[in-house]
Formats: C-alpha cells, sequence, structure tokens
C-alpha cells in the first residue's frame, strides 16, 4: 500500500472512531429511563376520586367529557381509583372472576382518557376484605391482577397499573412487601414492560417508605401520598374521627412549614436517588373545611416544589370534597386550579 493510502486510511479509521464517539450517548439501563421519561410524561394528574372506589350510596358519576376539561385545563394525567372487589363487580370464591361488564366499563373510561391524550393510571382501592385478611384474600388479589393485566396487556404504555391503594390494618409493611412482590410477578408475566406504581405500607404515606422493599425491576414507580400536616388537611372530615376539633387549623407558607415537608421527604429523595427510582405523589389535598386561602398556599407550595423535585403528581381530587370543580353549577375553584396549574412558587 502506498504510504498516501494508509496515510488515508488511518484518517478515514481516525474519523470513524471520533465520529463513533461524540455520536455515543452516555450508557444509561435503557429501560429504566423509560421509567424516568414516562414518569416525566405523566407530569400534573388528578384523581378521579369518590367515582369507580367508592360504594352506591357516595358515589359520584362519571362524565366522559370531564377528560376533554381536564386536558384542556393543562393536565397530563388521571388517576382512576378502582374497588374490583365490590360484589357487583367480581365473584369473591374461586376463581374470582372479575364480571367482563366491569371490565368495559373500565376499558371505557381508559380508552376515554388516551383520546383526550391523558396518561392514565389504575388501580385497586378501597379493598377492605384484603386489608382485613390479607392471607384468606391474596388468592383473590393476585387472581385480580391475572385478569387485569391480561385484559390491558395490549395497551400503550400510557397506561400504567398501580398495585394497591395504602396498604394498612393487617397487611404490614411486612407482608405488603411479599404481596406486593407477588402481584408484580403476576402483572409481569403478560406485561413485561408495563410501568407499574408501588406505593408503601401504613396507609401509602412517607412514614411506610422505610419499611418497602422495592424490588429489581426496571419499570417501576414509587408512589407516595402526602396529607400533612393532617389536622390541617382532614380538619372536619366526616370519616376521620376527632377531626371536628382541628377547624380554624390554617397553612401560612412559612419558612418552618415549608421545612417539615422537606424533612417529610428526605427519605424519599434519598431512596429516589440510590435505587434509581422515579418518584409520583399520588393524592394531595386539602379537604374543603380549610379555609380556601390556607388551601391555596398549600396546594401552591406542594405543586411547585414536588415539580422542582421532579417528581409527577396527582391532587387529591376532580369533583367532591377536596375537588376544583363543582359538577352541579359546572363550575371550578379557579383558586386552586391556578395553584396546581399555573401561579410559580412564591
Ligand atoms: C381515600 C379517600 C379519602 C382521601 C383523603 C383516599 O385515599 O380513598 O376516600 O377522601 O384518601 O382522606
Amino acid at each position: 500500500m502506498k504510504p498516501f493510502n494508509v496515510y488515508f486510511c488511518i484518517l478515514i479509521a481516525a474519523l470513524m472512531l471520533s465520529c463513533e464517539k461524540s455520536e455515543s450517548k452516555p450508557v444509561y439501563h435503557s429501560d429504566r429511563e423509560t421509567a424516568t421519561e414516562i414518569n416525566r410524561r405523566l407530569g400534573r394528574g388528578i384523581n378521579i376520586g369518590n367515582t369507580f372506589e367508592a360504594q352506591p350510596s357516595w358515589q359520584s358519576s362519571f362524565d366522559a367529557d370531564d377528560f376533554r376539561e381536564i386536558a384542556e385545563l393543562g393536565f397530563t394525567h388521571v388517576r382512576i381509583p378502582i374497588c374490583w372487589e365490590r360484589e357487583d363487580r367480581s365473584k369473591s370464591t374461586s376463581p374470582y372472576t372479575i364480571y367482563a361488564e366491569f371490565l368495559d366499563t373500565i376499558r371505557f373510561v381508559v380508552d376515554a382518557a388516551l383520546k383526550n391524550k391523558l396518561h392514565i393510571i389504575i388501580n385497586m382501592h378501597h379493598h377492605d376484605a384484603l386489608m382485613a385478611d390479607p392471607q384468606g384474600q391474596k388468592a383473590r388479589f393476585l387472581s385480580q391482577w391475572q385478569q387485569i393485566a391480561n385484559y390491558f396487556k395490549d395497551y400503550p404504555d400510557s397506561l400504567l397499573f398501580e398495585i394497591l391503594n395504602e396498604p394498612h390494618d393487617k397487611l404490614t409493611p411486612a407482608l405488603w412487601n411479599e404481596f406486593s412482590e407477588e402481584a408484580l410477578r403476576t402483572i409481569r408475566k403478560t406485561n413485561p414492560r408495563r410501568c407499574v406504581l408501588l406505593g408503601t405500607a401504613e396507609w401509602g404515606g412517607v412514614s411506610g417508605l422505610k419499611y418497602l422493599s422495592i424490588p429489581s425491576d426496571e419499570y417501576l414507580i414509587l408512589t407516595i401520598h402526602y396529607y400533612n400536616p393532617f389536622q390541617f388537611t382532614h380538619q372536619g372530615a366526616e370519616w376521620v374521627e376527632g377531626s371536628e376539633a382541628w377547624l380554624g387549623t390554617t397553612w401560612n407558607d412559612t419558612p418552618e412549614e415549608r421545612k417539615a415537608v422537606k424533612e417529610d421527604f428526605k427519605l424519599a429523595l434519598q431512596v429516589s436517588k440510590t435505587k434509581n427510582i422515579p418518584v409520583h405523589i399520588g393524592e394531595f389535598g386539602a379537604y374543603s373545611k380549610a379555609d380556601m386561602e390556607s388551601r391555596v398556599r398549600w396546594t401552591r407550595f406542594l405543586s411547585r416544589w414536588f415539580e422542582q423535585q421532579s417528581f409527577s403528581w396527582a391532587y387529591w381530587e376532580w369533583n367532591a370534597g377536596f375537588g376544583i370543580y363543582d359538577p352541579h353549577a359546572k363550575t371550578y375553584k379557579t383558586e386552586l386550579v391556578n395553584a396546581l396549574l399555573k401561579d410559580p412558587m412564591p
């Protein structure tokens, strides 16, 4: 080979190498990047509460047009709490069949959200029998996940599954680690790459995180509920005994109040970093018995702060006691909508 050709070849090889180098991206585990990316896409969401998780006596009706409004406001996902355990929806004895009609109802809801370009989380909510008798109800719990996962297996990645809302009572932290891992294994048989949200024991809050064992899985998102200070967010809540005495509690966005929030999330931030798992705030909200100014301050600070931490979030909730929308008057609580979606961090 002539010296010119040799130099030419070396030059080409060097160019190819340098091109390869400049084009090569940092090596992330591509699957993990997907969970983080999907959590980023979840962004700002809202819970369709008091609807499919409710008992008939307190169930709000569902209006698929609400999803259009929700998307137009600027939300990017909806969380749909669902009680599959209700006797009109599934069999309580083996083979624990979820009735086709109810699965079709949920498919209608999922499709309506997707049509509006909303991501959607479906879960298991108010499974009281499971909380009261975990071992006795385990087969039913796993069978229901097997059926739901199979039914939705061909859906796009903008549909996410959340294993269980707020484990508590006899479903202890140790049992929750066992049950959630088994449910995940069941889901993975038909949905190997679907993003799954994993909550914490002891009612889903920050305090249950220290007990949580996080399975090694590329498509997990950690989900946490936040209602602190509870005496502020749940003042006058009819379902919380003694909460009448908390009426009048305010939240003033003081440095101390902000510091308490940051303290509460210390472990979550640490776990997210060390385990490389993205975080979603699945519920946060202050009940309508609190004064509106405090609710706005609390909601605004938290939404902006969650975003600063790269947490996605879903406000509790759309149109009931914590709601931002009055379905009868068809009006919004504009201050709360702005606090969630428009106001900057004060
Ligand atoms: C429950 C709701 C309740 C909310 C705030 C949710 O997890 O399902 O019934 O209103 O928490 O307490």
